[in-house]
């Protein structure tokens, strides 16, 4: 279940590499035309699906993986741990939840990309900020997560996994 997906573009990417898996995209409803259109030009339809729903207002549908990509930092703290709080809920025991986004290194000392992407944040949105790896893995084990690891992707790209 990919946590704000927008066109859908991680759940292709995923069910065109890995054909054993199903999984669906959770966005708000109106993005459901252009989540089906963007699938069905992979012919994806029977493996992926769109659910809709708002974040703030309704619970996560369950899943054994969930992924929020360029989520976390649209919010301020309180709304983090509230997103990171139902995504806990959502998951079965031994399940995970993966968070990607440009993250800044732990000592914020290297990591330009990151570094702007957060001023970015700062003057977009209300209470929106980048945050390291370190920082997720906290809040992550605050929320209840049993186990997390960060790890650097490609380019300016990090995840963190947490796991119940
Ligand atoms: C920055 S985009 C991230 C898209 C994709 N995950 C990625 O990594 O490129 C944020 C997404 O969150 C969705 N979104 C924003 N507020 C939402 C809400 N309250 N409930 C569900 N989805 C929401 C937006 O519609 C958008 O598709």
């Amino acid at each position: 279940m990919d946590v704000g997906t927008a066109q859908g573009t991680l759940p292709t990417q995923i069910a065109l590499a890995h054909p054993h898996v199903t999984g669906k995209g959770f966005d708000l409803p109106i993005v459901r035309p252009i989540f089906e259109e963007y699938v069905h030009s992979f012919g994806l339809q029977e493996r992926l699906s769109f659910h809709p729903g708002n974040f703030f207002d309704d619970p996560l549908p369950e899943a054994e993986v969930l992924v929020m990509g360029h989520i976390l930092h649209d919010w301020n703290l309180e709304e983090k741990l509230m997103l990171l709080s139902k995504a806990l809920k959502a998951l079965p025991k031994g399940g995970s939840l993966i968070v990607y986004e440009s993250m800044i290194d732990d000592d914020r000392s290297q990591h330009a990309f990151g570094l702007l992407a957060s001023l970015n944040m700062l003057i977009e949105t209300p209470g929106g900020f980048d945050y390291t790896g370190a920082d997720c893995c906290g809040w992550m084990k605050k929320t209840g997560f049993s186990e997390t690891r960060a790890e650097h992707l490609v380019g300016p790209a990090s995840m963190v996994v947490g796991t119940k």
